[in-house]
């Protein structure tokens, strides 16, 4: 759990100060500690405490005697107006929100949907102080340093035709991503989005439903954007970040273009289910046809080669007793192909 210059004697207060002081510093010059009190309307105390512990989520403030505070990294805010130009057509799918901070996005949705929110519902958060991922894992990200966004999809059909999104949502985010200019974007099983096997994004889909419907899903996405040291410290696999790989400094940008190309996986979903978008998820799959170990949630352990997925979204595993189908589990190189790829790797 992330805590935002906190403990401090103000709580939301100061927590809005915070953020206020940060749009402030935005523009990457020194501010004065007078400056900014003026400009918020409180005390030079109240800057200094809601400036303070930034550094735990993942803001890198420089203090200089005499001249006041500089973000050592400025922060490129997300906007809904902006979002909205970079959907074009699809810009009618979607409700936009946007919100400086939130336990965590897909909670809230399903909270929302309970409450009856209407599908294409899309909430991206700047900080997520309890973000989550798979199998219960927390999901780290700085502020301003990440993606971190869920949108609200409803169906018609059960919750059993939804099997296979959470790979189809992949799909769409390689094709966002390849199209921003990051040609190795790849997809592990079930749906880890990986650079050269170093981790770039994640999913969570949280479905709910009836077994004839309707249904609905919550589709959250992580994407490490710039990744700053002590979120780094917080992850413990080999990760990258978009900037790194030589993606656009845009965030508004990505996430349009991201949003643009899952709704029109989306509809293709709702149409068709996984079947059609199959064998493009084999295509971007960074284990195919390679030696793999499966990690069942039971940790039992299941070797062969990995021979791609099925329509319901199951990893395919040709072993020595057949070809077995797995719904869950971890999935990694043998031994021997993790030595080729640990010394073809360059972080
Ligand atoms: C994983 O790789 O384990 C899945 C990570 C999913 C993280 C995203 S961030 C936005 C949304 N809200 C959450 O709490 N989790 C997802």
């Amino acid at each position: 759990m992330i805590h935002l210059g906190d403990p401090n004697p103000y709580g939301r207060a100061a927590r809005t100060t915070t953020f206020r002081a940060l749009r402030l510093l935005s523009a990457g010059e020194f501010r004065s500690g007078e400056a900014l009190a003026s400009s918020l309307g409180v005390s030079r105390t109240s800057v200094w405490n809601a400036l303070r512990g930034l550094e735990k989520v993942g803001v890198t403030l420089l203090r200089l005697h005499g001249r006041g505070y500089r973000l050592a990294a400025p922060i490129d805010w997300l906007d809904p107006a902006q979002l909205r130009r970079h959907l074009g057509v699809q810009a009618e799918t979607y409700e936009l929100q946007v919100v400086e901070m939130v336990e965590s996005t897909n909670t809230t949705l399903l909270e929302q949907a309970v409450g009856g929110a209407a599908g294409g519902l899309m909430l991206a958060a700047e900080l997520q102080t309890r973000g989550r991922g798979r199998r219960g894992r927390a999901w780290y990200a700085g502020l301003g340093g990440a993606l971190t966004f869920s949108v609200l999809w409803r169906f018609d059909q059960g919750a059993g035709f939804l099997s296979g999104l959470g790979l189809a949502v992949g799909v769409a985010l390689v094709r966002a991503l390849r199209g921003l200019g990051l040609k190795e974007a790849m997809l592990k099983w079930p749906n880890d989005l990986v650079v050269r096997h170093h981790k770039i994004a994640g999913t969570l889909v949280e479905i709910q439903g009836d077994v004839l419907g309707p249904s609905l899903a919550v589709v959250g996405v992580g994407i490490n954007f710039r990744l700053d040291p002590s979120t780094r410290q917080n992850i413990d696999q080999a990760v990258t970040d978009l900037v790194t790989e030589g993606g656009p400094h845009d965030r508004n940008r990505v996430l349009g273009q991201i949003l643009v190309h899952l709704a029109q996986v989306v509809d293709a979903f709702r149409a068709h289910g996984f079947g059609p978008l199959r064998s493009e998820w084999d295509s971007y799959h960074v284990h195919a046809g390679r030696p793999v170990t499966v990690r069942l949630p039971d940790g039992a352990r299941e070797e062969g080669t990995a021979a791609g997925v099925g329509e319901d979204g199951a990893l395919l595993l040709q072993t020595r007793a057949g070809l077995r189908r797995f719904h869950s589990g971890e999935v990694s190189l043998r031994a021997a192909d993790e030595g080729i790829r640990r010394s073809a790797s360059p972080l």
